[in-house]
């Protein structure tokens, strides 16, 4: 009884005027988290489907980004520090311009007017490996070549292994330059590559 009364009266540090400090016990940093912005395009929704897992693979990390937008719908880029950007693949014969979305208008007449220096870059591509094995995923190539043009900094480069393609213009010295899905073969690994892709990314500090 007379223990847990002297107990109860013990006086705190703080009212001695003692801070955590003085006990070399830091109070916890909040770490500042970047603007990252989410865009993609797409034709019959197979990007914007690829786009959603990466959003839910964000959120689900705790990590957060704005809203999955149409890169027709997207302004302000100057105010992220970072961009996830997404493009489908579309055979048309032609060496640029092959996303066959906005992407091609935007890469090629918007982002050359753009300040986006320095900003951090990541690329995801949606192609079909099979069927356009010479040419899989040739857009995000193309984001690549114009982001890095820019004077972006491109990060979440994957390795080409567990892929069938020939060819690909989204191979740069060997790797891909993002995360490639494709949801025509391997839609099953669509939502596992996004969640692999999203921790790589947070370790290259695009959040
Ligand atoms: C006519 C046609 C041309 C295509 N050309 C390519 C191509 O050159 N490279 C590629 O990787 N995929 C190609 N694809 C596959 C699409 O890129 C794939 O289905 C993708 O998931 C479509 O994405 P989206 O639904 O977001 O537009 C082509 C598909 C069709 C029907």
């Amino acid at each position: 009884m007379f223990s847990i009364l002297a107990l109860a009266l013990l006086p705190t540090a703080a009212s001695f005027g003692l801070s955590p400090a003085t006990f070399g016990v830091r109070a916890p940093t909040t770490a500042l988290s970047a603007k990252v912005g989410l865009f993609y395009s797409t034709t019959t929704g197979n990007t914007e489907t690829c786009g959603n897992h990466i959003a839910e693979a964000i959120s689900g990390a705790g990590l957060s980004a704005d809203e999955l937008t149409d890169i027709a719908d997207g302004d302000d880029f100057g105010s992220y520090d970072s961009i996830i950007a997404g493009a489908p693949t579309w055979h048309t014969g032609a060496d640029s311009e092959r996303s066959g979305t906005s992407w091609d208008s935007w890469l090629y007449d918007e982002l050359p007017n753009l300040d986006l220096k320095g900003k951090k870059v990541a690329i995801f591509g949606c192609g079909d490996q099979q069927g356009y094995g010479d040419n899989y995923c040739d857009a995000a190539g193309e984001l690549y070549d114009q982001f890095k043009a820019a004077g972006c900094e491109i990060v979440g480069m994957t390795s080409t292994e567990g892929y069938l393609h020939a060819d690909s213009k989204a191979e740069v010295g060997g790797k891909f330059v993002g995360m490639m899905f494709d949801e025509d073969n391997q839609d099953d690994m669509s939502e596992e590559r996004a969640k692999t892709w999203v921790a790589q990314l947070k370790g290259e500090g695009i959040f």
